[in-house]
């Protein structure tokens, strides 16, 4: 299979990654930073923080260009939450394509140097990479890997169905499941019925969200 990474303009102005492997890009081409701080952020981190906790452990599907991360990392400082973030990914994208990623010049209070500490952190163990903000990369595959648990919330940024299908099938989402804790959620771009159906079976309830852009819908799926 072709591992073929390309960089791409969305219509936000924020970069994304196009994999020819996955026949996929890794964010919404209608606007990269637009889905991830509607789905991730404003769904998922702002949920929490609203539902009165002040510290996070979160479990990320899919560290990719590390934006969902960069996101968090800024926004966790900015409303004083703590966040233990552990990301999973099979295949860490090279220095010569994350170093040319141009997410530090479409955020205010940022810089490159911000966002290049997170790819540049070590894998395997706990970063500190601001004071409220503390991450794990981890190089492995979820068809493979035991969780560790006890997370309060999950970032599924897996490719679409059409793409990876047993990314949203029963057996990877009952371990998932379980590793969250009591009134953990989880996040994910994708409303597609299937998947939703799953979610239920689990045990789950769902909150129908409106999609970021012209997406009609999201998913937010809570442990009840
Ligand atoms: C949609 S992209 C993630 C986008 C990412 N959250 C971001 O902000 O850029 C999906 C990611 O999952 C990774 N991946 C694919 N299959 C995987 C597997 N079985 N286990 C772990 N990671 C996997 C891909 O390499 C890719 O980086």
């Amino acid at each position: 299979m072709d591992d073929r990474l390309s960089i791409l303009d969305t219509s936000d102005g924020s970069n994304s990654i196009s994999s020819e492997k996955y026949k996929a890009t890794y964010h919404s081409i209608h606007g990269a930073i637009e889905e991830s701080m509607h789905v991730f952020i404003s769904a998922g981190l702002y949920y929490k923080f609203l539902h009165a906790h002040t510290s996070v452990k979160i479990f990320e599907m899919g560290f990719g260009t590390g934006l969902n991360a960069y996101l968090t990392s800024i926004c966790s400082q900015k409303i004083g939450l703590e966040v233990e973030y552990h990301s999973l990914e099979l295949h860490p994208i090279p220095a010569e394509i994350y170093q040319q990623l141009n997410f530090h010049s479409q955020i205010p209070d940022t810089n490159q140097l911000d966002f290049l500490k997170l790819h540049e952190s070590r894998w395997e163990v706990l970063n500190e990479i601001n004071p409220t903000f503390k991450l794990k990369k981890i190089k492995a595959n979820l068809e493979e890997i035991d969780l560790e648990g006890g997370y309060d919330l999950i970032f599924y940024d897996a490719f679409a169905p059409s793409s990876q299908e047993s990314l949203w099938e029963e057996p990877i989402h009952k371990k998932l499941y379980d590793a969250l804790s009591q009134n953990g959620a989880l996040v994910t771009y994708c409303a597609q019925g299937k998947f939703k159906r799953t979610l239920k079976k689990l045990g789950y309830k769902l909150d129908k969200l409106p999609g970021p852009g012209r997406k009609h819908e999201m998913t937010r799926a809570i442990k009840d």
